[in-house]
């Protein structure tokens, strides 16, 4: 009855089409009987370092700075930190991530919630927002702890912020003004979506585009665990690799029916919403447009690291000198490497898989559909940028 009173109304009702009713309604069921809140909870809860200090943390290529110069070098305790460092470096982005998935998440749901019949994937949302601040705790109580007790002050984690302030490391350029016009991009959609249910649908779709590469990745982090024989040993961070990927498998779900499979419900959209849309699609381009050596799945600029591998180099786990991690740095950065290779094909791979997702959409322009600006990052632009990034980072820092 109720979804016929939607189609007085010149609506077309979610629930009116059985079998989308029937997807809609089992995946609501499945994501409620798999949440994994009160497991990740108590992982985060029962974590100590000291209890795996001792253990990989993620499937071996997953380390900061696997198959270079460094990595040949280390010793088995060195690339067991290096492993653990990643899974820190890792999730530490994913946190700045999620802290705007949340926000966005009730933006979304603000402007669908216009429509009739959309309180399930509205509800789908605030589910999917209480686990990212379950996920955001975990993440941070795990890779603060961790860095407390190997270097006594943080490296890649940071203190809670909101999701107008800077994100992570992303660019290694930080420039404020960049910042500030991105913010003020940002609160126009904040706007516009809120009173437009197809501008809020797309915000799925861009959330689905900027967690596939993340979805690529954490399957494989997961598989440390669901593929171990004794999961009693494997360390607690590795679980939570695992738990965190469940709940994510889902959400990804959501971005793809919201954001590519029910167009048909929403009112067309203008010349103007197609542009902001393929505006938003660009941004998420130039945020992907590098990959890193220094890890494997994550599209931040090398530059914006050096710092960071610098301490680390610097810290008691390596203890070289000055002159050792000139070199060092050079051969990591500036020198092709497995690692380079390794890092520039999941990058190939997320675009190829970008272009699939946004396939059957036909207001996504040219350069969008193809991944144009993507498409530039190369194993030699990147050398390139690292080389004279390098020569100016050992110059400011008088190394
Ligand atoms: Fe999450
Ligand atoms: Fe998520």
């Amino acid at each position: 009855m109720h979804s016929s009173l939607s189609q007085k109304h010149n609506q077309k009702s979610i629930l009116s089409d059985d079998n989308l009713r029937k997807k809609l309604e089992f995946n609501r069921k499945q994501s409620e009987k798999q949440d994994q809140t009160e497991l990740i909870e108590k992982c985060t809860q029962e974590f100590k370092y000291e209890n795996c200090s001792h253990q990989y943390w993620n499937p071996i290529e997953f380390s900061l700075l696997h198959g270079t110069y460094l990595w040949e070098q280390a010793s088995e305790k060195q690339k067991i930190l290096l492993n653990q460092i990643y899974w820190i470096a890792y999730y530490s982005q994913i946190i700045s991530a999620e802290v705007a998935t949340i926000f966005f998440n009730q933006v979304a749901g603000a402007g669908l919630f216009a429509m009739e019949d959309f309180k399930i994937l509205c509800d789908a949302l605030d589910l999917e927002s209480r686990q990212e601040r379950c996920h955001i705790n975990a993440f941070k109580t795990i890779s603060e702890e961790a860095e407390w007790e190997l270097f006594g002050e943080r490296i890649f984690s940071y203190p809670m912020r909101g999701v107008f302030e800077h994100p992570t490391v992303i660019h290694w350029s930080n420039n404020q003004l960049k910042a500030q016009i991105r913010n003020l991009k940002l609160y126009g959609y904040v706007i516009c979506a809120s009173n437009s249910p197809f501008l809020a649908s797309q915000y799925l779709t861009i959330r689905g585009i900027r967690t596939l590469n993340g979805k690529l990745v954490q399957h494989k982090l997961s598989k440390y665990y669901s593929g171990a024989a004794n999961k009693e040993t494997i360390s607690i961070p590795s679980a939570i690799s695992y738990h965190h990927f469940i709940d994510e498998s889902f959400h990804f779900n959501t971005s793809k029916t919201i954001g590519l499979e029910l167009l048909d419900y929403l009112p067309k959209p203008n010349t103007f919403d197609k542009w902001i849309v393929n505006k938003l699609i660009s941004g998420c381009q130039e945020d992907h447009n590098s990959f890193s050596v220094a890890i494997n799945g994550i599209f931040w600029h090398d530059p914006a690291l050096f710092k960071q591998i610098h301490k680390i180099l610097k810290s008691k786990f390596f203890g070289f000198d000055s002159k050792d991690i000139k070199y060092i740095m050079e051969k990591c950065f500036t020198e092709e490497s497995d690692g380079m290779h390794g890092s520039y094909a999941t990058y190939k791979t997320a675009r190829e898989s970008y272009i699939m997702f946004l396939d059957n959409l036909d207001f996504v322009e040219a350069n969008n559909r193809k991944m144009h600006i993507m498409s530039k990052t190369s194993v030699e632009a990147t050398l390139k940028t690292n080389k004279q990034a390098l020569k100016k980072f050992f110059k400011n820092n008088e190394i």
